[in-house]
C-alpha cells in the first residue's frame, strides 16, 4: 500500500475531507495528537479497528482508546456517566485523559478487546479534533507504535515503524506531552488510575476526593498483580539495548557507571546528578519531570539506532508527572532498579 504523506503547512480543509473519506470508509490513518502520535481507523467499524491490530502487529485481546470531539458523541457508547466521571471530565477534557466506562452494543468488541468496557478520550489537538468531527464518527486512536515499540513522539518515528501499513499520515507537528494519557477507570467506587500519565493521581484526588493506583502499579517486586488495562501487561517502550535504573546519590551513580562501562553504553540523567560519560543523555530537571517525559521515547529510539547495547538511567522522582515518567522507564527496563 502506498502511504499518502502531508506535512503540517499542506493539511488544507480538502485534505483533511479526503482524509475523514478515508475512515469513513474502513482506513486507516495516523495523525498527531497532544500526547504521543496516533493512528486513526473507525472505532465502530470491526473491519476498521482489525486493520489497526494488523498495522501494529497487536495482539487482539488488549483495547483501543476511543477518541470523541463533543460530549455529545459519549452518551451512544456508554452505559453510565456517573457524577464522579462528569467532574473529571469538566476538569480535564479536552485533554490527556482517557476514562474506562461500561460500553454499549455500539462498540464492537474488536475495539474493546472482548471486555465490557470501552476507554474514552476527548483530545485537545485542532487536528485530531478536527478529523473526528468531519468523519462523523468515534474515531479509534492507539499510539502509531509497532506494538512493542516506544510510542512515536515524532513523525519520523511512525514512518520508521508503519510506512507502507497505513492509508494517510497527516503530520500535525511535534507532540508536547510525549507520554501517552492517563488511563482512568471511572466504573467503581473511586476512580483507578491503570496507566499514570500527565494528569496526575493527586489532581484526580483533588477533584474526585479520592482515587488510587491499579495495584499492578505499586505492586512489590515478588506480588504477582494482573494489570486491569490489558496493554500494561505487554513488553512495551523497550530498547534493543538493557536499561539499568540506577537509584542513589551522584557520586555512588558515577562510580556504577565507571564500574559497569563497556562499548556501546549510553547514560540517561537529570541535571540534578551531573555525572560524567561520554554518551550522556539529559531528561531535564528532576522536579521537572515534564522535560524528561518528553524526551525519553525519542532517546529510546535513538540507542536502537546507535546501536546501544547498555544504557545507565538514574532514577527519577515517583511523584506527580514524575510517576508516569519512572512508569515508562520502568517498564522499558524490565523493571531493573539498581539501589545502591
Ligand atoms: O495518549 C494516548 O492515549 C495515545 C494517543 C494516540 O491518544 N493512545 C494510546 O493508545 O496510548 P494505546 O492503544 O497505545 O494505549 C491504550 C491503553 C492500553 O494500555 C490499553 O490496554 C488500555 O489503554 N485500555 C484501552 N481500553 C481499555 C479498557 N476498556 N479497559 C482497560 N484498559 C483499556
Ligand atoms: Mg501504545
Amino acid at each position: 500500500m502506498d502511504t499518502v504523506y502531508v506535512k503540517q503547512n499542506e493539511i488544507s480543509d480538502e485534505i483533511m475531507g479526503k482524509a475523514a473519506a478515508t475512515i469513513r470508509s474502513g482506513g486507516s490513518l495516523f495523525r498527531s495528537t497532544e500526547t504521543v502520535y496516533g493512528l486513526g481507523a473507525d472505532g465502530l467499524n470491526p473491519a476498521a479497528v482489525k486493520r489497526i491490530y494488523a498495522a501494529k502487529g497487536r495482539p487482539s485481546d488488549n483495547p483501543l482508546i476511543l477518541h470523541i470531539s463533543n460530549l455529545e458523541m459519549l452518551k451512544p457508547i456508554v452505559q453510565e456517566i456517573s457524577p464522579m466521571a462528569k467532574a473529571l471530565m469538566e476538569k480535564f477534557w479536552p485533554g490527556p485523559l482517557t476514562m474506562v466506562f461500561n460500553k454499549t452494543e455500539l462498540v464492537p468488541s474488536e475495539t474493546s478487546g472482548g471486555l465490557n468496557t470501552v476507554a474514552v478520550r476527548f483530545p485537545n489537538h485542532p487536528l485530531a479534533l478536527k478529523l473526528i468531527e468531519k468523519s462523523k464518527t468515534p474515531i479509534a486512536a492507539p499510539s502509531a507504535n509497532s506494538s512493542g515499540r516506544p510510542s512515536p513522539t515524532k513523525a519520523e518515528h511512525v514512518l520508521e515503524d508503519l510506512d507502507g501499513k497505513i492509508d494517510w499520515i497527516l503530520d500535525g507537528g511535534a507532540c508536547k506531552i510525549g507520554v501517552e494519557s492517563t488511563v482512568v477507570a471511572v466504573t467503581d467506587e473511586v476512580p483507578v488510575i491503570l496507566r499514570p500519565g500527565k494528569i496526575t493521581l493527586e489532581e484526580i484526588r483533588e477533584v474526585c476526593g479520592g482515587g488510587e493506583y491499579d495495584r499492578h502499579l505499586i505492586a512489590e517486586k515478588d506480588e504477582v498483580v494482573v494489570p486491569r488495562a490489558p496493554g500494561m501487561k505487554y513488553k512495551h517502550y523497550a530498547p534493543k539495548g538493557q536499561i539499568e535504573i540506577l537509584s542513589g546519590t551522584t557520586e555512588q551513580i558515577q562510580n556504577y557507571i565507571n564500574a559497569h562501562d563497556a562499548a556501546h553504553t549510553a547514560v540517561m540523567t537529570f541535571t540534578q546528578f551531573p555525572v560524567h560519560h561520554e554518551n550522556l543523555y539529559s531528561l531535564g530537571n528532576i522536579e521537572n519531570p515534564e522535560e524528561g517525559c518528553s524526551e525519553l521515547f525519542d532517546y529510546l529510539r535513538t540507542f536502537d539506532r546507535l546501536g546501544i547495547e547498555h544504557i545507565f538511567a538514574v532514577m527519577p522522582q515517583k511523584e506527580g508527572v514524575g510517576f508516569a515518567l519512572y512508569n515508562r522507564l520502568l517498564k522499558a527496563a524490565g523493571g531493573k532498579v539498581i539501589v545502591l
